[in-house]
Parts: C-alpha cells; structure tokens; sequence
C-alpha cells in the first residue's frame, strides 16, 4: 500500500490517500465533493522518461504572420530519450514551431534551447546537430537520389558510404540512379527520411513522416523510428495518424489554434478525460439485477443498457469480475468485446474548445 498527498483540482484542498502500485481510485473531494480519480504509478521507484534532462526546451513561442497568431505563447519540453508526438489540426501551428524551433523562421517572442544551447541564430550548428524531415520535402530533381544524399551528407561532414546502405534500407536501392524529379511522393518522402537520418543525429524532428507513405511504407517508418529511439535518438514527431503516435509515443503534446492545450503520457490525458476501457456483453437476456449486481462492483463506474447488450465502463482489473457476477447471476453471455479508449478520443476532446 502506498500513500499519496493530491490535491483537488477544483478547490486546492489537499488530501492524502492510499492505494496499489498500479490502482487507479475514485476519489470525492471532502471539501468541494469534486469527483475524479487518481492512478497509482505501475512501477515504483522506476526513473520516468522526464526525468531525463531536457534535449528540447520551448517557452513562451509566438509568431505571428500578418498580426495573425499561428503560435502563441506555446510552451513545452522534449526530454532526450523520448519519442513526443505533436498533434494538432490542420492549421494549428506545429509546422510553424517546428521551423522556429529549427532556425527557419524567427518568433516574435519567446526562447528555444536544443540540449540547453540557444542555437535560434545559428542555423549551421542546428543543422549538424538535428536531423530534419520537413512536411514539404525537396530536393535537387535535376540530380538523382544518391547524388542528393551525398551533397547533403558533405554539407553535415557525414560519412558518403552511409548514403547506398541508406537508400537500400528505404526501399530505393532500383532508384538510386534515376532523378528526383521524377520520384513519386512516396518515394521523395522515402528520400527524405534517408536524408533526415545521415550523420545520426541525436535529435530527430520528422514533420508528418507518414505522408504519402504506402502501408508497408509506414509500418518501416514507424519501426525505423522505434529503433531509432532505442539506439538513442531523441525522436520529436508531429503526425495526424493517431494509431502511429499512440503506439511508438512516451508523450504528445497537443496544439489547438497556436496554443499548446495539453502535455502528458496518453494515459494521463485519458485520466484526466475520465475515458475508461468500455466492456461490451451481449447477453441472450437482460434482467434489471443484472445491471445493479455490476453496478456494485468496486471499480465499475457506469452501466448501460444498448438493446441485448450491456455496455459497461470499469477499472481494466475489474473486467473479469464483471463477466464472473453475471455468470454466477446465471446470465447467458453471447459475446465479449472490450474497447479500450484511444488516442483518437483524447484529440476530439481538447481540440474540441481552446482547452478542457
Ligand atoms: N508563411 C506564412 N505566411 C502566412 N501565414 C502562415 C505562414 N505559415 C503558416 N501560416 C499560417 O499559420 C497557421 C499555422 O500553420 P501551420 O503550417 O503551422 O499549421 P500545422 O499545424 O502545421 O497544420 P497542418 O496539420 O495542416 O500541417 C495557419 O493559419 C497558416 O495559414
Ligand atoms: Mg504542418
């Protein structure tokens, strides 16, 4: 059992309550009575992800075009290790802070520190230092794909045998010799992969890597980028395939109208939504003590009945407890699904207004 000081949301009345490694408690605030819950770290003790020092540090960003806000006061951090998606709809500003955060462009205001140096008037040493895929990529089209790798590797002082291997590995080993002007816009993204990559920086920023890439195209991406990640790179992806970012992320960071709306680990914004695991049994029949047998199990939150079935929102551990009280109720359960909240839930609802 551990104890944790909270305080509450609403009112700042602090608290101290206990729990598992791993428990997630519904908590009423004995003061307001504000209602929420509040989930006990899985592992204790195990050094978290932002506890690593920061590779990327962003305060108080603003640019403005035409006195139009396109980011606005946007403040965030990457730490090195981390894989951090950046979400956001269309329009929102991430192409515009990832180019401030690059050198591309200046800000009206605020402060941008890549591995705690100020680099935002030396765009040389950005270059040598991070690895860049921008949303549009381009090349030289009237050169082919390696000569554009190799005049690139030199600009970076990176090793030119990296450059055939590199072309092998995504998929263009038959287009090594052919222009890039008359590349696909897969395979200019292919490209530009490649070229983000050479010199093996230790800091990645990919604007939208999937673009135009074929399913099995993506599937390589998303590994490449995991083993990336795993061999050191801090890895700062924006991306609007949510199944892609919930799968390889440690956090996102999610932009709404150039403000940053919220920072977390995905099942930290999913807490904080309140979105649970939702059990769906299709039963042969359904009875009213059914529903007020699950109903009093502890970590069940609600209960719903949709025609033969009944949908029910509870803790993950309390699932099978629920499918043994309605064997032992002798109902006849038909079929079990579970759906587990998405990343896809987490965006429409703080994308929804300017903030939850
Ligand atoms: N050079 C520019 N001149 C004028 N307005 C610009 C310029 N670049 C961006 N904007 C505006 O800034 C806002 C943010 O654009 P940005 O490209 O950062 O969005 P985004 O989040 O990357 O969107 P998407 O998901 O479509 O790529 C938009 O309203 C856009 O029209
Ligand atoms: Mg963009």
């Amino acid at each position: 059992m551990i104890e944790k000081k909270i305080k509450c949301p609403s009112c700042g009345y602090e608290t101290t309550i206990q729990g598992k490694l791993g428990e997630s408690k519904k908590i009423t605030c004995p003061k307001c009575n504000k209602k929420g819950f509040f989930e006990f770290s899985k592992q204790k003790g195990t050094k978290k992800i932002t506890d690593n020092p920061m590779m990327l540090s962003v305060t108080s960003l603003t640019k403005s075009f035409n006195g139009k806000k396109a980011v606005n006061n946007a403040s965030f951090s990457v730490h090195k290790g981390e894989i951090f998606g950046f979400l956001g709809p269309n329009g929102a500003g991430k192409t515009t802070s990832i180019k401030a955060i690059l050198g591309l462009l200046y800000p009206n205001n605020g402060q941008i520190l890549i591995d705690n140096q100020n680099l935002m008037h030396d765009e040389k040493k950005i270059k040598e230092q991070v690895g860049y895929l921008p949303e549009k990529v381009a090349f030289y089209e009237n050169l082919t794909a390696l000569q554009n790798l190799e005049f690139y590797a030199e600009m970076k002082n990176a090793n030119k045998s990296q450059c055939k291997p590199l072309l092998k590995e995504f998929g263009l080993a038959d287009a090594m010799d052919q222009k890039v002007g008359t590349f696909s816009k897969g395979m200019n993204q292919r490209l530009g992969m490649a070229r983000a990559i050479i010199g093996n920086p230790s800091f990645l920023i990919l604007d939208e890597p999937s673009s135009g890439l074929d399913p099995r195209g993506v599937v390589f991406i998303r590994e490449k980028i995991k083993t990336l990640n795993e061999q050191g790179a801090t890895i700062f992806i924006s991306s609007h395939i949510l199944s892609e970012i919930q799968a390889i992320c440690h956090r996102v960071g999610i932009i709404n109208k150039g403000s940053i709306v919220a920072v977390d680990d995905i099942s930290n914004l999913q807490n904080r939504l309140q979105l649970r695991p939702k059990l769906v049994l299709t039963l042969e029949k359904i009875k009213k003590d059914f529903i007020s047998a699950v109903e009093a199990i502890e970590g069940v939150f609600s209960v719903k009945q949709e025609k033969d079935a009944l949908e029910v929102f509870c803790r993950k551990d309390v699932k099978a407890n629920v499918v043994l009280t309605l064997s032992k109720k002798k109902a006849k359960i038909k079929d079990i699904q579970t759906m587990n909240p998405s990343l896809e839930e987490v965006f429409m609802r703080f994308t929804e207004a300017d903030t939850v």
